[in-house]
């Protein structure tokens, strides 16, 4: 089967650069991304390609390519489904609020909301694809739901679940470790894994496509985020260790790196990481052990998750103590909230939690990130509800210029490695500060040896 039309349900972080991507490399099938939020469906058509809702280096002259010729955005979420002959589900699956699992299992009721969406709306046979990330097994509830609310047509399940990386999202998708398929064992369910092979394979080699079952494909997702995750907190454990015995967590980093066994990759020590996927995907994880009984499985992958909200804490605590144990009424000034840099992404953000510590110390911060609004600093501050709006109000004030954020402060954190902070006149930076000038770098960024010759009391994770 030759797939000639595709909807995307879900316009977020995945679903549109992924989307783009189709579309740039098989100008042969219409794709069409759709979305219940219309503003976020607006900014993405907005005329300007500048103002799409997603940061990405590379994206927008994508985008621009692209839209109006085979991509679309829309909110009409039924026609979509209705034309398309493949259905990606690209929604949020994030960690349950609420009821049973609150704090660890994934919400699926939106996943749920497309099923019984593409059951109500299909008027012929249908491929759905999971592409957002499920806790294994999630593809039985959908077909329940399809098969026993469908107008009678026939419906193929798959799990294609996504890799990619924000900030290199375009690079990851143009040139994927591997693309990973699974579905039915069934010969309706190989002639599925092989119209979605044949989409990928207009631009990926096809022995970097791999199909297995639905049953692994759902968990690879899920294990690959445990284990990425797990060298962070790995490395971060031993920086702490590092800071007591004079080791400097760089350089063991790069001694374990060159074992072809370890490898080099994500073995940077910071102040913790964050993003949408890691802790949910653990907790998820940890959840689903549970559920079976495991619970060494469980608590083994929990660590990661307590080790990384250690490092967190052990950050701003560091910052406390060193300003002679008070930063009461102190300006302290963050580089940095987007939870890595080149994307403009704020979830699960290590800053935010430094931040909430330091002003539960009554700390004044002065916030300057290149793509990060005000507005979401603030948002993403009242969404923890520690305190009142007002107070976290009055207590942050984002700037739009570094020097401006830095001016009279105290001490200044790197919470995010944007390349920019590396180049700034530090000189400048110093003059203008409160004596002694104190540098947290929570991202091991900048150069030691250069600002203590300055005169600042440099910090670094792990040294
Ligand atoms: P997101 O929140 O940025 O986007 C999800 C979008 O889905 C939202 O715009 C929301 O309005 C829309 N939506 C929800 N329910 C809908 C419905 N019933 N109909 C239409 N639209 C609906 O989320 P994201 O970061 O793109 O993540 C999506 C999925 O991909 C998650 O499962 C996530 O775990 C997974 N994932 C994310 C990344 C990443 O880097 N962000 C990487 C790999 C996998
Ligand atoms: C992650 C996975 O890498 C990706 O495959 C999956 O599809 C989604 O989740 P993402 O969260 O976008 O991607 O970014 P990633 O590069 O993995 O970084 C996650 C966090 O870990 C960031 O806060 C980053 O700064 C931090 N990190 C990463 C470290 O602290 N040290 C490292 O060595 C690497």
């Amino acid at each position: 089967m030759k797939v000639t039309k595709i909807c995307c349900i879900g316009a977020g972080y995945v679903g549109g650069p992924t989307m783009a991507i189709i579309a740039q490399k098989c100008p042969q099938i219409q794709v069409t991304v759709v979305d219940l939020n219309a503003e976020r469906i607006a900014a993405w058509n907005d005329v300007d390609v500048n103002n799409i809702p997603i940061y990405e280096p590379g994206l927008s002259e994508i985008v621009k390519e692209a839209r109006g010729r085979n991509l679309f955005f829309s909110t009409e979420v039924d026609a979509a489904i209705d034309e398309a002959d493949m259905i990606f589900i690209s929604v949020n699956t994030p960690t349950k609020t609420y009821g049973k699992g609150k704090g660890m299992a994934a919400d699926l009721k939106y996943i749920e909301l497309c099923a019984r969406q593409i059951a109500r709306v299909s008027k012929s046979n249908k491929i759905v694809v999971e592409k957002s990330t499920l806790p294994v097994r999630t593809a039985e509830a959908i077909k329940s739901i399809l098969d026993n609310t469908g107008n009678g047509v026939k419906f193929q399940i798959l799990s294609n679940p996504e890799f990619l990386a924000e900030g290199t999202a375009v690079q990851d998708l143009l040139q994927p470790d591997r693309i990973l398929i699974g579905g039915d064992t069934t010969e309706e369910g190989q002639k599925a894994i092989q119209a979605l092979v044949e989409v990928y394979a207009n631009w990926v080699p096809e022995d970097k496509i791999l199909t297995t079952n639905v049953w692994s494909s759902e968990l690879s997702k899920l294990t690959a985020n445990a284990f990425l995750a797990q060298r962070i907190s790995s490395i971060n454990a031993m920086s702490e260790l590092c800071e007591k015995t004079g080791a400097d967590v760089n350089e063991v980093a790069r001694a374990i790196g060159m074992d072809s066994r370890i490898g080099p990759k994500f073995l940077k020590a910071s102040v913790g990481f964050g993003g949408s996927c890691f802790q949910k995907d653990i907790l998820n994880l940890v959840y689903i052990a549970k559920s079976y009984g495991l619970q060494e499985v469980a608590d083994y992958w929990e660590q990661v998750i307590i080790m990384n909200d250690h490092q967190k804490r052990r950050f701003s605590g560091n910052i406390v103590k060193t300003l002679y144990n008070t930063v009461s009424d102190k300006k302290i000034a963050f580089l940095g909230w987007a939870f890595k840099k080149d994307t403009n992404d704020t979830r699960e953000s290590a800053a935010i939690y430094v931040a909430d510590d330091l002003i539960n110390e009554n700390a004044s911060l002065a916030i300057y990130d290149p793509k990060v609004s005000p507005k979401k600093v603030l948002a993403d501050l009242d969404y923890l509800e520690t305190r009142a709006t007002s107070v976290n109000a009055e207590r942050v004030q984002s700037f739009q210029n570094p020097y401006q954020a830095c001016e009279g402060a105290h001490a200044v954190a790197v919470l995010t490695e944007w390349d920019e902070f590396v180049t700034y006149d530090w000189q400048k930076i110093y003059e203008a500060m409160q004596k002694p000038a104190f540098v947290f770098d929570g991202r091991n960024i900048l150069d030691k040896t250069a600002l203590e010759k300055i005169g600042f009391v440099y910090q670094a994770i792990g040294s």
